[in-house]
């Protein structure tokens, strides 16, 4: 299947628990009707690996993975009609969106979680337009790890046009030889770089090749939503250009050595225009863990037979901004986070459930990472910083490990301002920031959206084993 957007398109249809129904809206000033999604999480059956291999057993939103596309306009009412079908509690996360808190799906902080065979109703009106995503935020490394995710899509009023749309949901399994999924808890992944997996897949399945025409603009819409990779994408051969970044437009640019880093749950919006020559494969490799590890992840295959056209698409790629406010970086207040913690770091002692332990006990309590100091045990901490409503706030977050974290704040939009010291291209609006080992990032945001936002790494298994906080805005 060449068109990943189409498939899934097509998949969604068929899936029988994710027919979308549009209302009108009963209020009377809503002009846009309510999109209704019914979105059920259940045990189900994949081909993963396809070919010879077997089909392997997988958590699913809808029977599918990834789970169905949600997509509505940026300002449409949207409500999720969850039911959970598992045989343990779970929640849904929607990833990058700024919602009220009670919609944000934290279990114990913003909802009871969602138990075994229990129903939510999950309704919010997306401000922002862009490329989001879902996510269970129970005992994610395993939930998720299963298969639990799905794309939100928040169309522009004016998107830029372009000959075709794709998706590309990015993951990373770990399959034993009959394409199982390989258990979980192992120590290691949890004190170390996270559950890294032996198989990437592109919207749940081993990437085939994408056939295009020559002079096709294509707008690439990629989700990271492994537990721990980070992709390191490199395109050749084509004119790649990057257009916004977890959902937020930023300045047009392409990447040093055309070259997208993405984090676990990030996303990018890229323009791509088809610039090879009929007949040629363009490799889009993944190079981020070195050349011992590189990978080629598929081909943009140009099809023989004329060009579509000989020059580029003469249409406007710059993308609306987002409503999201600045901040006052003269009247804002600081706040200090220290990420420490993880094997082979300095850490000595930290307070976990408000007492003060060696890392051996605590270690035995599963936790091995730390922001500033404390080991979270639930969500509903004390907050790593408190904001009044509206106040700017620029954080910087340090990284005291041997490890690089993708840290990610729920409920905000925030700036980076720079990382490892150095002032950050574009300073684009995130909602995750990716650490490289032992260095610093600043980040700016206005706290504008009240409630207790969840602040955590976005490697599953560094976030269960305790680095998390809350950020507070009252
Ligand atoms: Cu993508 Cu707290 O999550
Ligand atoms: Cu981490």
């Amino acid at each position: 299947m060449s068109n990943p957007s189409h498939l899934s398109r097509r998949r969604f249809l068929q899936a029988s628990a994710a027919a979308a129904v549009v209302r009108p809206w009963s209020g009377l000033r809503a002009a846009e009707p309510v999109a209704i999604f019914p979105l059920r999480a259940a045990p189900a059956i994949a081909s993963i690996v396809g070919g010879e291999y077997p089909d392997t057993a997988v958590w699913a939103y809808g029977g599918i993975v990834p789970g169905p596309e949600i997509r509505v306009r940026q300002g449409q009412p949207l409500q999720v009609a969850f039911d959970n079908r598992l045989d343990e509690a779970t929640t849904v996360h929607w990833h990058g969106m700024r919602l009220p808190n009670a919609m944000d799906g934290v279990p114990e902080l913003t909802q009871p979680p969602v138990p075994a065979g229990g129903r939510f109703t999950y309704e919010f009106t997306p401000p922002d337009a862009g490329t989001y995503w879902y996510h269970p935020h129970v005992r994610a490394s395993s939930q998720q790890g299963r298969g639990l995710y799905g794309a939100l899509i928040i169309e522009e009023a004016e998107p830029p046009k372009v000959d075709r749309e794709l998706l590309w949901v990015l993951d990373d399994w770990r399959l034993t030889e009959t394409a199982e999924i390989a258990g979980f808890g192992g120590g290691m992944d949890f004190s170390h770089g996270g559950r890294i997996g032996n198989t990437v897949t592109v919207n749940g399945r081993r990437p085939d090749d994408v056939a295009v025409q020559a002079g096709e603009r294509i707008r690439l819409r990629l989700i990271n939503t492994a537990n721990a990779r980070t992709f390191g994408l490199r395109f050749k051969d084509v004119e790649m250009r990057v257009i916004a970044l977890d959902g937020h437009p930023v300045t047009l640019h392409t990447p040093v050595d055309n070259r997208l880093t993405l984090a676990s749950g990030q996303r990018a919006d890229l323009i791509i225009d088809m610039a090879a020559k009929p007949g040629h494969a363009a490799v889009v490799s993944d190079d981020h863990y070195g050349d011992r590890y590189a990978y080629d992840l598929l081909a943009f295959t140009h099809q023989p037979g004329p060009a579509l056209r000989d020059s580029p698409l003469d249409a406007a790629m710059k993308l609306p901004d987002n409503p999201v406010k600045e901040p006052d970086l003269n009247d804002a207040q600081a706040a200090r986070v220290t990420i420490d913690g993880g094997a082979m770091g300095n850490m000595r002692d930290a307070v976990y459930k408000g007492q003060s332990m060696g890392v051996r006990e605590l270690w035995s309590h599963g936790k091995i990472w730390t922001l500033n100091g404390i080991a979270a045990d639930r969500p509903d901490m004390s907050p790593i910083v408190t904001l009044p409503q509206g106040r700017s706030c620029r954080m910087t977050i340090r990284n005291d490990t041997g490890w690089p974290h993708p840290m990610h704040l729920h409920g905000l939009a925030f700036r980076v301002l720079s990382r490892g010291g150095v002032p950050e291209p574009y300073r684009p609006w995130t909602d995750t920031v990716l650490l490289a080992p032992n260095k610093t990032a600043e980040i700016a945001f206005v706290a504008d959206n009240p409630g207790d936002w969840l602040f955590h790494c976005h490697i599953l298994e560094h976030h269960a084993a305790g680095m998390s906080s809350v950020v507070r805005v009252s």
